[in-house]
């Protein structure tokens, strides 16, 4: 079935505080969201995408998207709100299959890509890119001292790009818009219709740029994967 990638791009970067969103800033002389779309570009080139981007947006430059087959949709007021806009004015079958990732992670790479495609062709409630959990997990009283100890083992981190088929996928967003549900990935709303997606092992180094200091470590991941991977 033909594959689709959402790449929700309307957030305004508050965490970032820099004086536009983060997707705008400079990574070693490319600006994040041509990164990541040039990442998703080299793993998947037939792919359609589909970009959420804010309607006043003064930033985006077309030039920055490498696909044959692309459109853009206005980004909503939440995440969740963008990926509900772009799953609306696709043309897309049931059967078909999307990937959404963050335009924050341009540090993915093309073997995670892969694994993950791998994944969602075979297993039928979805799949999501994820790493095991390695501090240790303190839940916090009102007070911020330390209330419980959770066990780690069995706990992920939850990465992007999430695979679904484009009906699941649709069908468990609208349904999480409208109970109510505060959903922050696919996933947890693909869960809430008692589905169990499976948990891809993906690299550690797929950060989402979120706080400033996450710039020089997305800097010094980029150097190094050109270093060693064949990228
Ligand atoms: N996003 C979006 N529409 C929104 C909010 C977020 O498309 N209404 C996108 C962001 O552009 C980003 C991804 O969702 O690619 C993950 O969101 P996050 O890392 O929180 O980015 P921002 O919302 O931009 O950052 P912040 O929360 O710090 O403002
Ligand atoms: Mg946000």
């Amino acid at each position: 079935p033909p594959l689709w990638l959402v790449v929700p791009a309307a957030g305004q970067g508050r965490r970032m505080g820099a004086g536009r969103p983060k997707q705008y800033l400079e990574l070693g002389g490319a600006t994040i969201l041509a990164r990541t779309l040039s990442r998703l570009h080299q793993a998947f080139p037939q792919a359609r995408l589909v970009l959420c981007l804010d309607p006043d947006d003064p930033w985006f430059r077309p030039q920055w998207v490498p696909f044959a087959h692309w459109q853009r949709t206005d980004g909503g007021r939440e995440r969740m709100d963008s990926v509900l806009n772009a799953l609306q004015v696709m043309a897309a079958e049931p059967d078909d299959m999307v990937l959404v990732h963050d335009v924050a992670r341009p540090c993915v790479t093309t073997a995670d890509l892969q694994a993950l495609w791998q994944a969602v062709s075979v297993h039928p409630d979805g799949a999501l890119l994820a790493m095991p959990v390695a501090d240790t997990m303190k839940r916090a009283d009102a007070r911020s001292c330390v209330a419980t100890t959770e066990p780690r083992e069995g706990l992920w981190h939850a990465l992007t790009p999430q695979g679904f088929r484009f009906e699941l996928l649709q069908q468990a967003l609208f349904q999480a818009k409208t109970r109510g549900l505060q959903v922050t990935d696919e996933a947890s709303a693909v869960e809430s219709q008692g589905r169990r997606p499976l948990l891809v092992p993906g690299r550690r180094d797929n950060l989402k740029i979120t706080h400033p200091e996450d710039l020089a470590l997305a800097t010094a991941i980029l150097a190094a994967q050109k270093s060693s991977l064949p990228l």
